[in-house]
């Protein structure tokens, strides 16, 4: 095989969020943009002799281009094999298990989330660490680093590796592997659940829909709900996988999940509904008529987690990010286990899964997971629900009800204002950083401010610390508000606002007064709206 070494000039942009690096495709297509960053990878990282490196995206246009070139610089860059998805397909929780489970030296995945996909869209690329997980602040800024002087990169020249077929490609000393992108994660699964008594519950009068909003979820789920859960295959909508994601915005929320919530919402055929987004890691979970909240989800899992055959032994800790809320704490405190609050985004949890000290975790923004991968993982949240429904025999509505009753609960909602020109999101958050001083002790109404701080972390594993990760203004008796800029918006700026009341047991609830109230002093706090022009977010959940 021929090596070349081409020359190359560094773009400004290719600074990895908490996400990888995410920008229109067009941007990936300009010439030697995404060798850039795969060299800057690979520069960053020592390539031992046998080195294994797992391949793979959520399918989305561009994908299968951009899995030639990686295929081509990881046999230039002394790789000694590449595991691929079959036609370059991995969710990135499958990517993660993969990573582990052949102990690779890491992995590419190719995906821009939940981000609509196509020519005009966005298009994705993270790198992962042999635990699974997403590489640390330390290596996205030493990939960072050798972006902004990279003169040139290596690639091989060999025709194009056939990756609709599975089996292995011998180019001397480097090999090929296309593997099937479910197997591995379906027995992953399997071992996990007591899939007889989801069986049983998905075969009597129990109706399931799972939308996979035409992304990357279909094929797991085609294989694990209907093959071997033995659900009717009209279960499953939006299963097909389209470079396109159908046009669509595969985020699975309330607003973008809408032919899910329909089926939920128009009649009371249908039992259970979940979605899940661009490259399967988040999920949404229904009830008939009924929105489980991510971070009630997360509470709810870990009260009932012995329910589930993998966690039978009980949790050793249970960790969720800063603006989530305290729902899974009050679990923790009565099951007398650790709770950690780490920053936004899934590196975090990394570090205390592989310390052994949590096995489950959880973000408001629909993501959930445990220690099985180092990625939230979208359809193990759903087979946890289902486990948790055919052990209880129980309705969506009366388990979250009853965890209510038992444990009090936290009423949540989050606005997101997207693409707000920079200087005004900046302008903003300067705003509410030059109260500080003034607001502790300050009222609104009934709300007295008590603490004000912006977020910072420091990593009870390795020490680390990460600083400004969110201004948090906590008011007596515990309701939140919680003021943060996105890592992952591709335009402009995307401003956060997090609201939580806390209701203990037998507190009356009236959530939507609660909530209205914390939105107003929100705005009189940040003056967003004012700003911005706005009148509305963009999306509520
Ligand atoms: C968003 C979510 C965050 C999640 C991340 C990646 O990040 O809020 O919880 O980890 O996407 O899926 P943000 O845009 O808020 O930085
Ligand atoms: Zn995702």
């Amino acid at each position: 095989m021929t090596i070349q070494t081409r020359s190359t000039q560094p773009f400004s942009d290719q600074k990895p969020g908490t996400s990888g690096l995410r920008k229109k495709v067009s941007v990936f297509q300009q010439a030697n943009y995404l060798e850039n960053f795969v060299q800057s990878i690979f520069d960053s990282i020592e390539i031992t002799p046998n080195a294994v490196l797992t391949l793979g995206g959520d399918g989305r246009y561009y994908n299968k281009t951009a899995i030639q070139i990686i295929i081509k610089m990881a046999a230039a860059n002394g790789f000694a094999r590449v595991l691929v998805g079959q036609n370059g397909i991995l969710s990135t929780p499958a990517a993660s298990h993969i990573i582990r489970k052949y102990k690779s030296l890491g992995g590419i995945i190719l995906s821009a989330s939940h981000n609509p996909a196509g020519p005009t869209e966005d298009f994705g690329i993270k790198y992962n660490t042999p635990n699974g997980g997403p590489a640390p602040e330390k290596i996205t800024e030493a990939i960072f680093e050798k972006s902004k002087t990279i003169a040139q990169y290596k690639i091989a020249s060999f025709s194009d590796v056939d990756i609709e077929k599975m089996g292995v490609t011998h180019l001397e000393n480097f090999t090929v592997e296309v593997i099937d992108p479910v197997t591995d994660y379906a027995d992953l699964m399997a071992s996990m659940f007591d899939f007889a008594a989801i069986k049983t519950l998905l075969q009597s009068r129990f109706q399931l829909k799972f939308d996979a909003m035409y992304a990357v979820t279909g094929p797991y789920a085609k294989e694990i709900l209907v093959n071997r859960l033995g659900a009717p295959q009209s279960c499953l909508m939006n299963c097909e996988v389209s470079e396109t994601f159908g046009g669509g915005h595969p985020d699975p929320n309330l607003i973008y999940a809408h032919d899910l919530v329909q089926a939920l919402y128009a009649t009371k055929a249908v039992d259970f509904g979940a979605a899940s987004d661009g490259d399967g890691d988040r999920n949404m979970i229904l009830g008939n008529g009924f929105f489980v909240t991510p971070s009630d989800s997360l509470a709810v899992i870990a009260a009932n987690a012995t329910l589930i055959p993998a966690y039978k032994q009980g949790l050793a800790g249970v960790a969720r990010s800063m603006p989530t809320s305290s729902a899974v704490d009050r679990v923790a405190k009565k099951l007398n286990i650790p709770c950690y609050e780490t920053p936004t985004g899934w590196k975090f949890f990394g570090n205390l899964m592989d310390a052994g000290a949590v096995t489950l975790c959880g973000e408001e923004s629909f993501g959930t997971g445990s220690n099985h991968v180092r990625e939230k993982d979208g359809l193990w949240a759903v087979l946890c629900w289902l486990n948790i429904i055919a052990a209880k025999k129980m309705s969506v509505e009366e388990i979250v009800n009853n965890h209510w009753l038992e444990y009090g609960r936290n009423a949540y909602m989050r606005h997101d204002y997207e693409a707000v020109p920079t200087e005004i999101a900046n302008g903003v958050m300067a705003h509410v950083k030059a109260q500080f001083a003034t607001l502790p002790n300050q009222k609104f109404g009934k709300y007295a401010v008590k603490i004000v701080d912006d977020f910072s972390y420091t990593d009870p594993i390795d020490g680390s610390v990460s600083t400004g990760q969110g201004v948090r203004i906590l008011f007596e008796g515990g309701s939140r508000i919680v003021f943060r800029l996105s890592g992952t918006g591709t335009e402009g700026a995307t401003v956060r606002q997090y609201f939580e009341a806390i209701y203990d047991i037998g507190d009356p609830v009236d959530t939507l007064e609660e909530i209205a109230n914390l939105i107003e002093i929100a705005e009189e706090i940040c003056e967003l709206k004012q700003r911005s022009g706005r009148t509305a977010p963009t999306v509520i959940t």
